[in-house]
């Protein structure tokens, strides 16, 4: 099937599809066994990511078990810091390390080839992927936001990693400003390869834009994504952009109109209604279902689902989660969520 026509692409282009193409936030992970297994035999979560061979078979996994109408790359937004010379690990059960950079400091000069070095084994797994996915399966590519990577980079670490970030920026305006300037060019890079590839739409994960006061949210979130886009588009004008400035409330309208991003991605504190009014005459909106359900399941799984299926299938909507799937959810209840969309 040619990109143009499947599911995805098409709700991402603006077309109310009726039934919504649907797909989850960390649909490859630990609440499915096959992942766990692999993970083990992988040797470690990096492995996963830098081995073509695995993240191709994380990919996969639950588009066989689930038949989604999309893919995304297994990857992690960290490997982009890592690739510009940081130190990057998981600890096991906790999360992933950084060495933190220290306020005012600098990254060295940008050197795209040692960058698309490092990341080659990402761009070969996409190209598998494009060989290994059933025809009418779309496959996502990813970045993470300059601000989050910088939240992560600044801290060290995923706990209280907006303190040091938004500390900095206060302090040394104009070092943290170059931070995120450079993560921009290196983000926009990186997803022009991807695309090149085989990637057939981008989202951007701005997982911490909750954290940014309204001026920080124009300068770290707003304007960095729009240079991404700009960048993106110069290159592949044809491929959709999805933004995911998490827990921004009302500002995903302004969001969506000044970045010029072709959908945005909701988490599940939004009210679809709002969203239907507010968005979806400007873009595509994705989400916003809560993640919780997916371990509780039952009835309120089928009531919430409903509500955001009633307020927004009139219009172009992809079905998500409001983040990513959790460890402690049940498989029976995506089967059951995917029954209730695809009726
Ligand atoms: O299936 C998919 O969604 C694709 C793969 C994917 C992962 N991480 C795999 C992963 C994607 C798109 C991400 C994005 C990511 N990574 C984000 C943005 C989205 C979000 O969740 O807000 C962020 C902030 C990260 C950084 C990160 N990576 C954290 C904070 C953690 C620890 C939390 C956790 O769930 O353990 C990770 C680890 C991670 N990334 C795992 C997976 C499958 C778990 C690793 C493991 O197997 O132990």
């Amino acid at each position: 099937m040619k990109t143009e026509d499947k599911l995805l692409i098409r709700a991402l282009k603006g077309e109310a599809t009726g039934v919504p193409p649907v797909w989850l936030m960390r649909q490859a992970g630990r609440y499915l066994p096959e992942y766990r297994e692999l993970r083990e035999q992988a040797g470690g979560f990096l492995n996963l990511c830098y081995t073509p061979d695995f993240a191709v078979e994380a990919t996969m996994q639950p588009i066989r078990r689930f038949g989604f109408d999309a893919s995304i790359l297994f990857s992690d937004i960290l490997v982009v810091p890592h690739a510009l010379g940081r130190d990057v690990w998981f600890e096991q059960g906790e999360g992933p390390r950084l060495n933190p950079m220290a306020v005012g400091e600098a990254l060295p000069a940008f050197d795209a080839e040692a960058f698309h070095a490092h990341l080659a084994p990402v761009y070969e797994a996409v190209k598998g992927l494009r060989s290994s996915l059933p025809a009418e399966t779309a496959l996502i590519g990813f970045a993470g936001a300059p601000w989050t990577l910088a939240t992560y980079m600044a801290a060290g670490r995923g706990k209280d990693e907006q303190a040091a970030a938004r500390q900095w920026m206060f302090t040394s305006p104009d070092s943290f400003a170059a931070l995120i300037d450079r993560l921009a060019d290196a983000v926009a890079s990186y997803l022009i390869r991807q695309i090149d590839a085989g990637a057939e739409a981008v989202q951007i994960f701005d997982s911490w834009a909750s954290a940014l006061a309204p001026n920080a949210f124009d300068r770290y979130c707003v304007q960095p994504t729009k240079h991404i886009v700009e960048t993106v588009r110069a290159a592949h004008p044809d491929t959709p952009i999805l933004g995911f400035p998490r827990g921004v409330g009302s500002s995903y309208a302004s969001f969506l109109k000044e970045t010029g991003v072709n959908g945005v991605s909701l988490d599940q504190n939004v009210a679809p209604e709002w969203a239907a009014e507010a968005l979806q005459p400007h873009g595509t909106v994705q989400g916003n279902l809560e993640p919780m359900h997916m371990v509780t399941g039952g009835d309120a799984l089928l009531r919430d689902t409903d509500r955001i299926l009633a307020a927004l299938s009139g219009g172009p909507f992809v079905f998500n989660l409001g983040h990513g799937i959790t460890p402690q959810a049940d498989p029976a209840n995506v089967e059951a969520l995917l029954r209730r969309i695809r009726g």
